[in-house]
């Protein structure tokens, strides 16, 4: 009997870079520039975090949509930082890393033939992603404008906003941001991310913001978060990664933080797909706010 097994949904996306990579990378004698991690130690406090609840018995099931002591750090840390009085428990989700995140995301918000504009490059899920939730990608590539004749930073990589202000349409449902942005490490400028809010806004159009490279910002650069900006917090959901935060990308823990109306949607998704994330790797250390921490340390 010839019968098609796979799903529609994952038609064509059946081929993944990182795991070629890894592979390749496995087979050959090469350094492994492909996926992406600190180059750092995680810190001790973070290790001691884990040993910890391991040690105390925190080995069974914890809340679905995070660990209580968790969710009320992040909720009062990012609360400051996107000026927001954020619910820790109806305002943040701990999700498998920032993955687990984009995934409740597109699968919670976007319907078939809703449009998601991609800024190019990006990270390579996304697209995946979207495909998967049934919406249909809109790509808008950064430009390189040469300073002086020469590109010498990835500032120089920058969106048209003409070419961006066509891109949304009636369909559009959603667009992804990436800052820090991997691949190019371009930290996307206050100006450029009000010209994106500006958009939004008019089209009453969800953002999801991607930020897991938020604490690898050097130099001059300032990390400008979207949903900081007037209209924004409203419809964004903005996503971290403690993975890299705290170079400890193989515990697998991220969150996603946005306001309880759309938040909900992505508890639904959770609920009934991953439903909990690994208790010992959210606990956190007691004494001392680790982000902070993590600012010393660097
Ligand atoms: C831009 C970006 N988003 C998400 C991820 C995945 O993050 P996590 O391991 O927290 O799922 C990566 C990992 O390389 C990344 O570069």
């Amino acid at each position: 009997m010839s019968r098609q097994i796979h799903s529609r949904r994952i038609e064509g996306l059946d081929k993944n870079i990182w795991i070629e990579f890894t592979q390749l990378a496995a087979d050959y004698p090469v350094v492994n520039l492909g996926q992406g991690f600190p180059d750092f130690s995680p810190p001790n406090f973070v290790k001691e975090a884990f040993t910890r609840a391991i040690n105390s018995d925190l080995n069974q099931y914890t809340r679905a949509f995070g660990h209580p002591p968790l969710v009320k750090i992040l909720a009062k840390f990012f609360g400051k930082l996107l000026g927001q009085d954020i619910d820790p428990f109806r305002e943040v989700l701990v999700t498998v890393g920032a993955y687990g995140a984009l995934f409740c995301f597109f699968q919670a918000l976007i319907d078939d033939e809703d449009e998601v504009i991609i800024i190019e490059p990006y990270f390579d899920c996304y697209e995946p992603m979207v495909r998967m939730a049934g919406g249909r990608p809109v790509f808008i590539t950064l430009h390189p404008k040469p300073v002086s004749g020469r590109l010498t930073t990835s500032a120089d990589w920058v969106l048209d906003p003409a070419e961006l202000a066509k891109k949304f349409s009636k369909r559009t449902k959603a667009i992804i941001i990436n800052t820090p942005n991997n691949p190019l490490g371009k930290v996307f400028k206050r100006e450029e991310l009000q010209v994106i809010a500006d958009l939004c806004v008019k089209h009453n159009v969800l953002c999801i913001s991607e930020e897991v490279y938020e604490w690898l910002v050097y130099d001059a650069n300032e990390h400008v978060r979207i949903a900081s900006l007037p209209g924004m917090w409203e419809r964004t959901i903005t996503v971290g990664s403690a993975g890299k935060t705290f170079s400890a990308t193989g515990w697998k823990i991220g969150w996603a933080i946005g306001p309880k109306d759309i938040l909900k949607h992505l508890q639904t998704v959770h609920q009934n797909s991953i439903y909990h994330c690994a208790t010992g790797a959210q606990v956190r250390n007691t004494k001392e706010n680790a982000f902070t921490a993590m600012n010393v340390q660097r």
